[in-house]
């Protein structure tokens, strides 16, 4: 009996030697017959009670072995089904199918128009201010030198924070500036770009939330005339070096004097006429030098400094570029008006 249980150890062992195994079903198979819960290794445990006591310890080690190799094998033999599966699939790889269809993000008309505009400031030495959404009073208002009674700080047109009289929705770029300038030192020479709120109807031509880029450059000696040029500049980047503007005197409470920026846009079609109301002309911009008052309100001496501001909404001039008739599709960020701007970085 017991001698027979030898033999069978040494059959299993050279069986397990020719063994081989090239798919999953053979693999499956090995580890049923030499693994699995009925494996054929098992019942020859339950033989060492029949062998003579002094080669027990013999027989034990031997049948471990066997153990061992059936396991060592099995790992072997799934390595090579595994590596075999993988090049086998990158074989039938057919690299002339057509592939996934990937989708592409693209920028916001807004982002698109906002990138380009800081750019052409960058260039010339401008530098990005990021602030607050949610402005104080002082900062949006007072510091800009919009008196108390000022409509636009009417709550018709200004969100205030529920139960405040105090915090805000910023209603301009323009808080930016007295945000620099009371932690900043002449020379300055930034660009604010970001969103800006006011209490107006949704409609076509007017939202709610909507975007500017302000500009501010204080030192000594700023003059209209360095103005008018870096306008000119702009213009002229933003909207082709023939471009022509015009200044039209205006009034802002946080700059003296003020004016309001036209570019010709032309008269070629009917849409021409409609959008510079028969003049050819478009309003692109506020500007003018800072307010002596603003800048003695940020603790800038105004017979040391002086400077300019300008700032301009982005919608519009989305708008124009890329032909949108409704502001509001700015702001639905339907993919399918978005995605029609994939091609532009
Ligand atoms: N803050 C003005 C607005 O929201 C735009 C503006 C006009 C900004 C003149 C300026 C400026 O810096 O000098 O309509």
């Amino acid at each position: 009996m017991a001698s027979e249980a030898w033999q069978k150890i040494d059959e299993v062992l050279k069986e397990l030697e020719l063994a081989t195994c090239d798919n999953k079903d053979s693999l499956e198979q090995f580890r049923i017959r030499y693994l699995g819960s009925k494996n054929i290794i098992k019942p020859l445990f339950g033989e060492i009670r029949n062998v003579e006591n002094e080669k027990k310890k013999e027989f034990g080690q031997k049948l471990n072995e066997l153990k061992q190799k059936a396991e060592e094998k099995f790992a072997q033999f799934q390595s090579e089904v595994k590596s075999k599966e993988r090049s086998d699939a990158q074989q039938s790889l057919d690299m002339t199918l057509p592939s996934e269809p990937y989708n592409q993000g693209s920028r916001h008309p807004i982002s698109i128009v906002m990138n380009r505009i800081i750019s052409i400031f960058e260039k010339i030495g401008y530098v990005v201010a990021e602030e607050r959404e949610i402005e104080d009073d002082w900062h949006n208002f007072t510091a800009m030198n919009t008196p108390e009674d000022h409509p636009a700080r009417d709550m018709q047109d200004t969100f205030y924070l529920k139960d405040s009289t105090q915090y805000l929705l910023r209603t301009h770029t323009s808080s930016v500036q007295s945000r620099v300038m009371t932690t900043q030192e002449p020379p300055i020479r930034i660009i604010a770009p970001g969103r800006v709120y006011r209490n107006e109807t949704i409609s076509a031509r007017s939202h709610c939330q909507f975007h500017q880029v302000e500009g501010l450059y204080i030192d000594k000696d700023v003059s209209f005339a360095d103005m008018k040029q870096t306008l000119l500049y702009f213009a002229r980047e933003m909207y082709g070096p023939d471009t022509k503007i015009r200044l039209r005197p205006s009034y802002f409470p946080f700059t003296e004097p003020s004016a309001e920026m036209d570019v010709y846009w032309g008269l070629k079609d009917e849409t021409d006429y409609r959008i510079t109301k028969g003049t050819g002309w478009l309003e692109i911009l506020g500007c003018g030098m800072v307010d002596p008052n603003v800048l003695e309100n940020c603790k800038i001496d105004p017979d040391v400094y002086s400077g300019f501001a300008f700032g301009m909404g982005i919608e519009r001039q989305a708008m124009l570029k890329y032909k949108i008739s409704d502001i509001r599709l700015l702001f639905e960020n339907d993919v399918r008006f978005l995605r029609q701007f994939s091609s532009v970085i």
